[in-house]
C-alpha cells in the first residue's frame, strides 16, 4: 500500500507540511509505504492548455509533474495539503492541481485506475474551521470528478506561527487516524474487488 502526500505551502516545515505529515504518519503506523512532496520546492510549470494529454497519456511539459503522475497512478491514497490564501488554496497548489488534467482521458473518464482515496488537508489563520468549507467541498468534488475517491477534509484553524498545528493535539490525532483509515479504505476496496463476481 502506498500513500503519497503533497504540501502546497511555500513555508517549509510549517503547519501544512506538518498536517500532511501527521496523516502520513498515521498511514505509516498502519503499515503503508509513504512519500511526501513539497510542491513549492519542485519544478512545476503552469498548464499551457495544449491538450496534448488528450491524445497522449501524459503532459507535454517535461518537468517534475512527470514523476508525480507516475506516483499518483501507483498510489492507493493521496493527501493534498494547502494553506488557505485569500480564501482558496495557494497559487502553488493550484498550479499543481491544474496540471492534473492528464489524469483524464479525452472523454473525461479517469486514468486513475486505482481510484486512490483522497484526504484534503487545509491550514488557515482563521480560527473558525467552517469559514472556507464551501470552497473546500467544491475542491473535493472537483477532485472526485478527476477520479479520486474523495474521503475527508481536515482543517487546522488559527495556524500562524510555523508549528501552531502541533499544539492542537485533538486535530493531529484525527489526522493520524485519518491516515490509518486510508489503509483500511484501500483494503476494503481490494476485498470488494476480490469478492466481485467474475
Ligand atoms: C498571502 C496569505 C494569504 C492568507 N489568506 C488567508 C485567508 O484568506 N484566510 C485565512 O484564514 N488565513 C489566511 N492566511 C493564513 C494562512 O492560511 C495560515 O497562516 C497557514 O497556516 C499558513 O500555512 P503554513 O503554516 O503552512 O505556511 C494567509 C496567509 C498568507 C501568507
Amino acid at each position: 500500500m502506498k500513500v503519497i502526500g503533497f504540501s502546497g505551502s511555500p513555508r517549509k516545515g510549517a503547519n501544512t507540511d506538518r498536517l500532511v505529515s501527521h496523516v502520513l504518519a498515521g498511514a505509516q503506523s498502519a503499515g503503508a509505504e509513504t512519500a511526501f512532496f513539497r510542491i513549492a520546492d519542485l519544478n512545476i510549470k503552469g498548464c499551457i492548455s495544449c491538450y496534448y494529454c488528450k491524445s497522449h497519456d501524459t503532459c507535454s511539459i517535461k518537468d517534475d509533474m512527470q514523476g508525480l503522475y507516475k506516483e499518483m497512478l501507483g498510489a492507493d491514497a493521496v493527501v493534498i495539503g494547502s494553506p488557505v490564501y485569500m480564501g482558496q488554496m495557494t497559487g502553488q497548489t493550484k498550479t499543481f492541481v491544474d496540471r492534473l488534467l492528464p489524469l483524464l482521458n479525452a472523454d473525461f473518464t479517469t486514468r486513475l485506475t486505482k481510484r486512490p482515496a483522497l484526504v484534503l488537508a487545509f491550514t488557515q489563520g482563521q480560527p473558525d474551521t467552517g469559514m472556507f468549507l464551501p470552497y473546500m467541498e467544491s475542491t473535493k468534488q472537483m477532485l472526485a470528478f478527476m477520479g479520486f475517491a474523495a474521503k475527508e477534509i481536515v482543517v487546522a484553524g488559527a495556524t500562524r506561527e510555523k508549528a501552531d498545528v502541533d499544539q492542537q493535539t485533538d486535530l493531529t490525532a484525527r489526522a493520524k487516524a485519518l491516515g490509518a483509515g486510508l489503509l483500511g479504505a484501500s483494503i476494503a476496496k481490494i476485498k470488494r474487488k476480490t469478492l466481485a463476481p467474475l
